[in-house]
């Protein structure tokens, strides 16, 4: 199978909007109208609830995490392409999809779900920290961003304890894409105008 056709199955993969297809096909509703206008998990919670939030979470997860276990499929046994860097391209899909007018969310859950297919021990150290940042900020912006940053540090320590260069290289270019697609939240943050979650 050539590259390009794994390639492409990955970008396919993160560029499936999760937050716009619930929310219009089980809510009729278009989560880009509402709250922060963001196509992503919290912007789900926040317009339409828990229920749907969830499940857009676990998607946007599984979204990434199907993209770096693609080539265990046997067609795309033989592929030299590096399982992360179809992460990262599943990423960039979830960013800007094709199903979506290019305009998609923060990268947040798809890029967990990336870690999550290549080393789920430092995914989990990762949502240990988010959810302990999130208890501390009550806002999921400011935690993510937090997380964008201690996530490549993680793997920074791995890797000088023997882990590979490449996660450490591909988290921090997820964390870079988290952060700068939060330069909104960052804005609000400074003025005091971030929502916070009420539920914590
Ligand atoms: O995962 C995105 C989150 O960090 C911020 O979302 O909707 O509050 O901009 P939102």
């Amino acid at each position: 199978m050539e590259n390009y056709v794994i390639i492409l199955a990955a970008y396919l993969l993160g560029s499936i909007p999760s937050a716009l297809w619930i929310g219009k096909l089980f809510y009729g509703t278009d989560v880009r109208q509402h709250g922060s206008g963001n196509m992503g998990a919290t912007n789900t919670f926040r317009v339409l609830g828990k229920k749907a939030g969830i499940v857009v979470t676990l998607l946007d997860i599984f979204k990434g995490t199907a993209a770096v276990l693609l080539p265990l499929l046997p067609f795309f046994h033989d592929t030299a392409i590096h399982p992360l860097i179809l992460g990262v391209v599943a990423v960039l899909g979830h960013i800007f999809p094709i199903f979506a007018g290019l305009r998609g969310g923060k990268a947040v859950a798809t890029s967990g779900g990336v870690l999550l297919g290549f080393n789920w021990p430092i995914f989990l150290l990762v949502v240990i920290t988010f959810l302990i940042a999130l208890k501390l900020t009550k806002m999921v912006s400011l935690t993510s961003i937090i997380v964008s940053v201690l996530g490549p540090l993680y793997c920074l320590i791995y890797y000088f304890m023997g882990g590979d260069l490449y996660l450490f290289l591909v988290v921090a270019l997820m964390g870079f894409f988290i952060f700068y697609r939060h330069r909104d939240n960052i804005s609000r943050i400074k003025n005091g105008t971030e929502p916070k979650v009420k539920w914590l």
